[in-house]
């Protein structure tokens, strides 16, 4: 059956009500496809070697390698002894990760009852240090594996952590003892806030493990999605981590992926399913890449959740 992709000669991106058609038309069913999962384990270990190059670590960051930021033309660091001595030695994960669960902040997640569904995968990634408290227990779980920092939630959520550290690394506790994973290397400014949580971590003995994004892995895995059509200025954290667990896991679902103002039953939702507050809307490219992601869904090499879990 052909769907919307395949129906204008002419590309544009289908709208809101399209998409809710489409989705509900294909309803829950699902069919795993190994072939088509390691297809794309294939090209991206090709195209960005995610399993050795997705954090910066000792062996593949050595003192005096030059690295380029991936978000900014013409800015690179220096390996130093300072930063080298803040990396972990090798790829901290331990391979092969089954089922991964890869959380996005959508508003659909609201109500949706997947937290005992996603609390059961074997590595768990969230996006951007989202609230895990009880009122979203039920609906996003509790577990975390892997969470990703921006640089930029540092400067406003924590005053840059130039002043009290207290209340963030509080926060922080809500991750357990999971990996936290910063663009330390995508734009200048955010290097000096990574650092900074890198050491209020590590002053609080706290249980996380930092790890600093590859600027070479993030710019490799933007221009594969360039060359599949997604246009964005900049990747969303989301389709980020969906690609990494692409390449590192057996299985993936995603949940929380779905840049709609409504849900499948038309009725209004929010951005997120803690606030409201919009993306800047010329920034990322999240209604291309909810397609994409669909068409993974469709090809069955990966899994995306937009309704209630069972
Ligand atoms: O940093 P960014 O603005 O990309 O992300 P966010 O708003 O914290 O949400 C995390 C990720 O969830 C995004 O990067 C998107 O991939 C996804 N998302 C979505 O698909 N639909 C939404 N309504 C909100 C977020």
């Amino acid at each position: 059956v052909l769907g919307w992709f395949y129906v204008y000669p002419v590309y544009r991106l289908p709208s809101d009500k399209e998409i809710v058609e489409e989705v509900l038309g294909l309803g829950e069913v699902w069919q795993k496809n190994q072939t088509g999962i390691d297809l794309y384990r294939t090209l991206l270990t090709e195209c960005c070697n995610p399993k050795w190059m997705f954090s910066l670590t000792k062996e593949n960051s050595p003192i005096g390698k030059v690295l380029w930021y991936d978000g900014e033309f013409y800015h690179s660091h220096t390996v130093n002894n300072e930063t080298y001595s803040i990396f972990v030695q090798s790829n901290p994960l331990n391979f092969p990760l089954k089922k991964c669960a890869v959380v996005g902040n959508g508003g659909i997640l609201r109500n949706s009852r997947c937290g005992q569904e996603i609390d059961q995968a074997d590595f768990i990634m969230r996006c951007n240090l989202p609230p895990l408290t009880k009122k979203y227990m039920e609906d996003v779980g509790t577990k975390t594996h892997l969470v990703t920092a921006n640089p930029s939630i540092i400067e406003k959520r924590f005053q840059n952590l130039l002043w009290s550290r207290k209340s963030f690394v509080d926060i922080m506790k809500a991750y357990g003892s999971s990996f936290i994973y910063m663009p330390a290397f995508s734009m200048k400014p955010g290097t000096d806030p990574s650092l900074r949580a890198y050491y209020a971590l590590a002053d609080s003995s706290s249980n996380l493990t930092m790890l600093f994004a590859n600027p070479d892995f993030l710019h490799s895995v933007s221009k594969f999605w360039k060359s599949r059509g997604v246009h964005g200025k900049r990747l969303s954290t989301g389709l980020f981590l969906v690609t990494l667990a692409l390449g590192l896991c057996d299985e993936v679902t995603a949940y929380g992926f779905w840049p709609f103002s409504v849900d499948l039953q038309e009725k209004p939702i929010s951005h997120h399913y803690y606030d409201n507050i919009l993306p800047d809307k010329w920034f990322h490219a999240m209604p291309e890449e909810f397609v994409k992601l669909w068409q993974l869904h469709k090809s069955g090499a990966l899994r995306m959740r937009v309704g209630h879990c069972p």
